[in-house]
């Protein structure tokens, strides 16, 4: 049976594993940074299992929109204890990953739903999305695309690659979520 629930510290070695499977190296968060999301907003962090066993996670926190796109608010390591605004009205989808071998089963985008709803059933203000994300990352963009997450701003060179070169980072927002 599939389960959804939010994150706590008793996930974090599940969760380091996934995004070893899903990051590479220049692109993976260090476990500090995901205790301190689970400790700061575990609302935002959603965990799916399916039969008792780990399938993926996503990541998030409230920010108070501003129209104008800052890159550094998007940086690998960023604080989310220094970022979130519990009161403000944009979800930030900082992190989603299913691992490998439950891809392409419609999990991703459930996954995606399901923190949506979450958020909104607790923080009824946020009515807004944004995320960034790799050039390269072919499937989640397919997910944002089709729930009419639009492509805002580019972010040159914004991520590496493992071959040592540049891809861009794509900014896509939601204005009603
Ligand atoms: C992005 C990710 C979470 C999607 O998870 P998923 O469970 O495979 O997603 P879904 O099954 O909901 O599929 C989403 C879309 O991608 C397509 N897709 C997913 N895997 C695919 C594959 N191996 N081959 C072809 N299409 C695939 C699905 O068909 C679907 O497209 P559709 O809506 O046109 O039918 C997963 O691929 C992943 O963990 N990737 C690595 C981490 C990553 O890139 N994260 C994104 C950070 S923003």
């Amino acid at each position: 049976m599939k389960v959804f629930r939010t994150a706590n510290l008793s996930d974090i070695e599940n969760i380091m594993k996934l995004e070893e499977k899903c990051f590479n190296k220049y692109t993976r968060e260090e476990k500090k940074v995901y205790i301190e999301r689970i400790e700061v907003f575990s609302d935002g962090f959603v965990i799916m299992e399916n039969d008792k066993k780990f399938i993926g996670t996503v990541s998030s926190e409230i920010w108070q929109y501003v129209p104008n796109i800052d890159k550094n608010t998007f940086t690998l390591g960023h604080s989310i204890r220094n970022q979130i605004k519990l009161e403000g009205d944009e979800l930030y989808i900082s992190s989603i990953g299913i691992l490998p071998e439950y891809r392409d089963q419609g999990f991703g985008e459930e996954l995606f739903f399901e923190l949506i709803k979450n958020i909104k059933s607790k923080y009824p203000r946020v009515n807004r999305g944004i995320l960034l994300l790799n050039e390269e990352w072919k499937y989640a963009r397919k997910i944002y695309l089709k729930n009419n997450f639009k492509e805002c701003t580019v972010l040159h060179g914004f991520f590496n690659a493992d071959d040592g070169t540049k891809k861009d980072g794509i900014v896509m927002r939601k204005d009603i979520l």
